[in-house]
């Protein structure tokens, strides 16, 4: 008989020992629930690509960030749907618009007890659906988008949200919001930067969630999905123009993208469990095909190990629950 030298096993035998050893955390505190508010709703919207999200009225928006707050998540990220859309996006920086009274309502809800951010792209906004305002040729024209940007962090930070979020990729946005939130007096609100940002198929459910008009794909700005070296150094860039956390997004086709970012900078990293991601686990559990739960907490303690500090999910609740169990 020969005997194994090492034996690994050993710290598998029960329970116990292995959560004792047990090398990475998920805590209700690490998950930020995505939520989208329809302008004009008056009952909440299901998203048919994604069971189980709805597009909020104002009114429901704010029980579910109160349930966010009761369920101990780390905070809320808040998406506006409005009813026109035109070339500039006015509907982003209008202090009436349907996100800037969202922020308004949801912090009146939850105070300080709970972080709020706000998205902070025109792709919500723009009839044609680019994340900024295009030239006369049709190209999205980066410095220019950035004066809407700026304008449009001054009016979330005005509305009073924790942590503003530019998700549009345009070079500069950072240092462009920093700028103009310190010059309107907001030094307290922060940025977290969508830094490595890819232009994936896993955001095609997230496109009916806010009703997106784009035609064509998003590749002068977002990054190629092969680009790893490319996703840590937008890290760095945005870190360098003020950024307090940066963000990789997605998450799970990306996770050796976030395991170089969070090497790379010092600041808390987050990632984007996306739309795609979240549609196709729900599909293949209502086929039969995959064990829900354990599928959604491997999916999200995998995304921790590979070095997130925060992840974006719309299971956000419900694994909050799961978690407590
Ligand atoms: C842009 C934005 C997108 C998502 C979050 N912010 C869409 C895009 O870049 O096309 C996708 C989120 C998801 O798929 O869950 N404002």
């Amino acid at each position: 008989m020969v005997f194994p030298d090492v034996r690994p096993r050993r710290l598998r035998r029960t329970p116990a020992l292995r959560r004792l050893v047990g090398e990475t955390d998920l805590d209700p505190r690490h998950l930020v629930l995505p939520l989208f508010v329809r302008e004009g709703a008056t009952e909440p919207v299901p998203i048919g690509s994604m069971p189980g999200v709805v597009q909020h009225t104002r009114e429901t928006l704010k029980k579910a960030a109160s349930e966010a707050l009761a369920s101990g998540l780390g905070g809320v990220m808040l998406f506006g749907i409005p009813a026109e859309k035109d070339p500039l996006g006015s509907g982003a920086t209008d202090p009436h618009g349907i996100l800037n009274l969202a922020i308004t309502d949801v912090v009146a809800e939850v105070g300080d007890q709970l972080t709020v951010m706000s998205d902070l792209c025109l792709d919500e906004f723009t009839d044609h659906g680019h994340c900024g305002v295009l030239d006369p040729d049709g190209n999205v024209d980066n410095d220019r988008t950035l004066e809407v940007y700026a304008e449009m962090a001054v009016a979330q930070a005005a509305a009073g949200v924790d942590l503003v979020s530019p998700s549009g990729m345009m070079d500069g946005q950072v240092a462009a919001i920093r700028r103009a939130l310190d010059e309107a007096e907001h030094q307290g609100t922060g940025i977290l930067a969508y830094s490595a940002k890819y232009a994936s198929a896993f955001y095609g459910p997230f496109r009916e969630a806010v009703d997106s008009s784009l035609q064509g794909d998003r590749r002068t700005y977002q990054q190629q999905p092969g680009n790893r070296r490319e996703g840590v150094r937008e890290a760095l860039i945005d870190v360098a123009e003020g950024a307090d956390i940066v963000m990789v997004k997605p998450a799970l086709g990306y996770l050796d993208v976030l395991s170089a970012v969070r090497a790379a900078v010092e600041v808390p990293v987050a990632a984007y469990n996306v739309s795609g991601e979240y549609s196709m686990i729900e599909a293949a559990a209502a086929n039969g095909w995959i064990d829900r739960e354990p599928a959604i907490l491997e999916a999200l303690t995998s995304i921790r190990r590979a070095g997130a500090d925060i992840i974006l999910t719309y299971w956000a609740l419900e694994a909050a629950s799961l978690l407590r169990r």
